[in-house]
C-alpha cells in the first residue's frame, strides 16, 4: 500500500513499511477529530503505542512472527527438523517466550543469551550454542545448564565448536564434569564451506578467508582425532554462510558441500545426527527480492532429505525483521520506518 505524507521530510529516505512488513497497514484514523490515515500494527495504532510508551518505540507484530515461523516450519515438511531462532537477532524476552511456546528451539552465541533462555524456562535440549570465542565460563555454564522448575538433565542440545582452542576447553570442562557424574556433551564443528554468499561483505561468513568456522581438512582432522573421545560425542556438523542473502544459489552450494562432508564422515564411521545449516535468508528492506521463506525451506528440505539427518535451522532476520518497525517522535512530528 502506498501513502503520501505531507509532513514527511525529503531529506530522509522514506520507506513505507506497509509495503514490506505484513500486518502493518494504513487505515482511516479512528482518533477523534482526525481526518487522515494512520498506521496500525494488527489494529493497534502506532501513534497510540508511541504516546503510551514514549519514543523510540519498537513495535513487533506477533502475527508476523507466527507467519514467518510457520512458513519455514511448513516448508520443511516431513523432514525431521528444529527451528532454532537466533537470539542475537532479537533478545526481547516476550518474543523469545512466544517463540518457545510455538515450539521453537534457540541458537545462542553467548552466556548472556543462555541466561535469557533460562529466565523464560527454555529446556537445554532446545538450545544450540554457536559463536566464535566462547570462553571457559560460558562453556561451563552451558554444560551445567538446567531449568530447575522443569527438571530434566543438565546441558544443552549441541555445542557448535568454532576452533580447536575452543574444542580443547570444551573437552577439559567436560572431563571435569564427568568426574562429578556428568554426561559427555554433544558437539558439532562449524565448518567453513568456502561459499561466496550475498549480503554485505561484513556479514558474509562462508568464504575461506573469513574467520568463521574451520576449513574442511582441519574440521575432518578434529572429528577423527576425537572420534573415540570419552568427553565429547560428535553429533553434528554446522555452517552459517552469512546474513541477508537474497538468492538461493549460495545456500544450494553450501548444502551440497555439507552433504559431501556428512558422507565423508559416515564413511569414517562418524555418523552424525544433526545438520545445522545456520541462518542467513535475506528480507526486503527496499528493492531487494529475496526468495520466500517457503522457497528457501523447500530447497533445504529437498537437499537434506536424502541424508537421513535431523535438520537444525537458525533463522534470525527472516523471522524478526518483517515483524518490526520503530517509531519515533522528532521535532514534534511522528515518523515511522522499518528497523535497519
Ligand atoms: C551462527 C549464526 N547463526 C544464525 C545467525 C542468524 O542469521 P540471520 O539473522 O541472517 O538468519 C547468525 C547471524 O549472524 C549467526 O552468526
Amino acid at each position: 500500500m502506498s501513502h503520501s505524507n505531507g509532513s514527511f521530510s525529503q531529506k530522509i529516505k522514506y520507506l513505507d513499511p506497509a509495503t514490506c512488513t505484513p500486518h502493518f497497514a494504513w487505515v482511516k484514523s479512528r482518533a477523534r477529530n482526525a481526518s487522515g490515515e494512520e498506521v496500525v500494527c494488527e489494529r493497534v495504532p502506532l501513534e497510540s503505542a508511541a504516546r503510551k510508551f514514549g519514543t523510540p518505540t519498537y513495535v513487533y507484530s506477533r502475527a508476523s512472527i507466527d507467519d514467518a515461523y510457520r512458513e519455514l516450519h511448513k516448508g520443511l515438511g516431513a523432514l525431521p527438523h528444529t527451528l532454532c531462532f537466533a537470539v542475537k537477532s532479537n533478545g526481547n524476552l516476550s518474543i523469545l517466550k512466544h517463540l518457545a511456546e510455538m515450539g521453537s528451539g534457540f541458537d545462542i552465541v553467548s552466556g548472556g543469551e543462555l541466561h535469557y533462555l533460562q529466565r523464560i524456562g527454555v529446556r537445554g535440549d532446545r538450545i544450540v550454542f554457536s559463536g566464535v570465542g566462547k570462553d571457559r565460563y560460558e562453556i561451563r555454564e552451558a554444560l551445567n545448564y538446567r531449568v530447575h522448575a522443569r527438571g530434566g538433565g543438565a546441558g544443552i542440545l549441541l555445542f557448535n565448536v568454532e576452533s580447536e582452542a575452543e574444542l580443547e576447553i570444551l573437552v577439559e570442562e567436560a572431563e571435569r564434569l564427568a568426574g562429578r557424574g556428568g554426561k559427555p556433551p554433544a558437539g558439532a564443528i562449524r565448518v567453513n564451506p568456502d561459499v561466496q554468499a550475498g549480503g554485505h561483505p561484513h556479514i558474509a561468513t562462508g568464504k575461506h578467508e573469513h574467520k568463521f568456522g574451520l576449513d574442511w581438512p582441519e574440521a575432518r582432522r578434529l572429528y577423527l582425532a576425537h572420534s573415540d573421545s570419552k568427553w565429547i560425542r560428535w553429533q553434528g556438523i554446522s555452517a552459517h554462510i552469512g546474513s541477508q542473502i537474497t538468492t538461493l544459489a549460495p545456500f544450494r552450494r553450501a548444502l551440497k558441500r555439507l552433504a559431501g562432508f556428512v558422507g565423508e564422515l559416515r564413511r569414517a564411521q562418524i555418523d552424525l545426527r544433526y545438520l545445522d545449516v545456520g541462518g542467513g535468508l535475506g528480507v526486503r528492506y527496499s528493492d531487494q527480492k529475496p526468495p520466500t521463506r517457503a522457497e528457501y525451506a523447500r530447497l533445504v528440505s529437498q537437499m537434506v532429505r536424502k541424508l537421513g539427518v535431523h535438520l537444525l535451522l537458525e533463522p534470525g532476520r527472516s523471522i524478526i525483521a518483517p515483524a518490526a518497525v520503530r517509531k519515533r517522535i522528532e521535532a514534534r512530528r511522528l515518523w515511522w520506518w522499518t528497523r535497519r
